[in-house]
């Protein structure tokens, strides 16, 4: 039965925090008024939002003074649902849509009800569920937009020869980008090679990876080069999801051309990346950042429609025990991602 306007009551369930810092134990449950769209928005009730190290980044001050806009905040951008209502300059979602939707820094996903951008939403494709639905957000975006755009491999030429194609190496594959960015990465037939621990090293063959290798703790600290290809093959790309590492680390490991795409720039980094342009250095360091677009999330769901990429789920947990769920994420060991859940 499609959701309607008059099945959506005047207050919600949310969970929020009102201070930077505090963790999961920061976020209290609340009561709310359901929001209301603006022309060009529309109002979801929300079926699964997904967690991202960003959402507690933000908590914990990261953008300070930039972000969360105001307190007390709602976080959590990436979710699924119904549209319940549309605002009265949109005419691509009528009530009863089943969508997902990049939230982008506003946030609002851990409620029942949510606003969205209309320039960030898109109708889910059968068969997609709602729990993979909502991957379809900054992780998704960074998984594929860092191996297109950034490595440059082209998901609709596969098939090259392994002589041909370029060593990719994903530093933290079994995590939320890591591993989307396996397969799409795999989908362009790129050569991947793909750090994780031990027992993450099967998931990472069965999502395509070519060589897996152990990340060891103590060369994290030691200032260690990344692990070497099995196969001896240095990195013609570095698609960096762990801690940030300066650039000299991953010198020794790279080819002549190499290049590192850094998910967790630093200020050094940056400037790393300037001094190369400027000295036309043959290898290079670029920060990413990613682009939330409609145009990416259809191709995604695309993909997860024809059963081409697949969403690897960490854990779920209800909204009544969301902090367990934030908690989890704050640890940095997901494998895949975790999602809230809501009643519908
Ligand atoms: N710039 C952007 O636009 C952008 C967009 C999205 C995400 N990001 C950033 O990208 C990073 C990855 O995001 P995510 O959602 O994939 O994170 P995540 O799900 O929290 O990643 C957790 C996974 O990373 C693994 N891991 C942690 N450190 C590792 C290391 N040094 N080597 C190998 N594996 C390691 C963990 O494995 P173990 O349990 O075995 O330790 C775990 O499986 C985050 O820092 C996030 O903030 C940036």
């Amino acid at each position: 039965m499609p959701v309607t306007v008059a099945d959506a009551p005047e207050m919600m369930k949310a969970l929020s925090y009102s201070s930077y810092g505090g963790g999961a134990e920061g976020l209290k449950h609340v009561e709310m008024l359901i929001p209301k769209p603006k022309r060009d928005e529309i109002l979801v009730k929300v079926e699964a939002c997904s967690l991202n190290p960003i959402d507690w980044k933000v908590q914990k001050g990261f953008m300070k003074p930039v972000l969360p806009f105001r307190f007390p905040h709602v976080p959590g951008t990436d979710i699924s649902g119904v549209v319940v209502k549309v605002g009265s300059r949109v005419t691509t979602f009528v009530p009863g849509d089943r969508v997902v939707c990049c939230l982008g820094r506003a946030g609002g996903g851990l409620a029942q009800f949510a606003i969205a951008p209309t320039n960030t939403t898109i109708k889910r494709r059968q068969g997609v569920s709602p729990i993979e639905g909502d991957a379809l957000g900054i992780s998704a975006f960074a998984a594929l937009q860092s191996v297109r755009n950034s490595a440059g491999i082209d998901i609709k030429l596969p098939n090259r020869s392994d002589k041909e194609s370029k060593n990719l190496l994903i530093r933290a594959a079994s995590g939320e980008v890591g591993t989307l960015a396996v397969q799409i990465a795999k989908l362009g037939g790129a050569h991947v090679t793909a750090t994780c621990s031990p027992h993450n090293f099967r998931l990472l063959r069965s999502l395509g990876a070519d060589e897996v290798v152990e990340y060891k703790a103590e060369s994290e600290k030691s200032g260690a080069a990344p692990e070497r290809s099995p196969s001896g093959r240095k990195y013609d790309m570095v698609i960096n999801c762990g801690p940030h590492w300066p650039f000299c680390r991953y010198k020794a490991e790279l080819a002549p051309s190499g290049f590192v795409i850094d998910l967790n720039p630093s200020p050094t980094g940056m400037m790393t990346s300037v001094v190369h342009a400027i000295t036309r250095s043959k290898q290079k360091y670029f920060p990413f950042m990613h682009i939330p677009n409609s145009a990416d999330m259809y191709l995604l769901c695309n993909l997860l429609h024809v059963k081409k990429l697949r969403t690897v789920i960490d854990s779920t947990y209800p909204l009544a025990q969301a902090q367990a769920g934030w908690a989890r994420c704050m640890e940095g060991h997901a494998v895949g991602k975790i999602v809230i859940t809501f009643t519908c």
